[in-house]
């Protein structure tokens, strides 16, 4: 809300990309219920809570089921016709959030005023190296071949995996040998979490560069709440 990104105003809309159950959309909903909601998720959902937030507060909140891939956000009306539209997704899968990133930029080249957006991606370790934005920055420090790129999304998946349950737990680790299958849980998770930020950070610069917004990487919860839990924030430069 400080970044008028959420604001409780008829003229502008919230445009959520891979919205599941909807959990998010009804916590905004109920924050600012006079914003409209455009919601796309390519998944057909059962249980969806935008029902529950039409229901109770008559919200204008409307889901597209489409891969965000295939969508022309300058083709939907209730945008277009918003005098600002943020952008947001949370926990929107690899290769998804280059996907929408793509949306977004697409939208802003065609007139859908989008004034910010706040993308909490998760699971780098299944972007794909094809759809990925934020190759010049990987370049840039030398991560410039599909076998680095694999390797980093290898190293990513381990701020994830969780600790380990059997008893090759008790084994003693080597944390300063070459082999990583000997290092230790919490080195990996450190490398793990390092390797999800680079990745982000790549996308970070990309979006910097092709809409010129003020973009940041941040940390929007406790990492013991959610190991997912960077998030890009950008808004329009004053
Ligand atoms: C991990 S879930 C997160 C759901 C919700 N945002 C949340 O935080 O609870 C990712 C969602 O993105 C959707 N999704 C993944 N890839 C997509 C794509 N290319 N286009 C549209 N939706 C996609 C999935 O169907 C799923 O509902």
């Amino acid at each position: 809300m400080k970044n008028k990104l959420l604001e409780n105003d008829p003229s502008k809309a919230v445009f959520e990309l891979g919205v599941g159950r909807g959990q998010l959309a009804f916590y905004m909903a109920s924050q600012a219920p006079e914003t409209k909601y455009i919601l796309v998720d390519y998944s057909g959902i059962k249980h969806k809570a935008d029902n529950k937030v039409k229901n109770k507060n008559a919200v204008d909140i409307k889901r597209i089921r489409c891969p965000i891939e295939h969508v022309d956000a300058s083709k939907i009306p209730s945008l277009t016709s918003s005098t600002s539209v943020s952008a947001v997704c949370k926990h929107f899968c690899g290769s998804a959030t280059d996907y929408g990133i793509n949306c977004i930029t697409n939208a802003m080249f065609n007139n859908v005023p989008i004034n910010g957006f706040c993308l909490a991606p998760c699971c780098h370790h299944r972007i794909t190296i094809s759809q990925y934005v934020g190759h010049d920055y990987l370049k840039a420090i030398k991560i410039d071949s599909p076998q680095l790129i694999s390797s980093l999304r290898l190293i990513a998946s381990w701020a994830t995996c969780g600790p380990p349950v059997s008893e090759t737990a008790f084994v003693e680790a080597i944390d300063d040998g070459e082999n990583f299958k000997f290092w230790s849980y919490e080195k990996k998770l450190i490398l793990g979490r390092k390797a999800k930020a680079l990745i982000e950070f790549g996308r970070v610069l990309y979006l910097r560069k092709v809409c010129g917004f003020d973009c940041r990487l941040l940390e929007y919860i406790d990492v013991n709440v959610s190991p997912e839990n960077l998030m890009i924030v950008g808004v329009v430069k004053k």
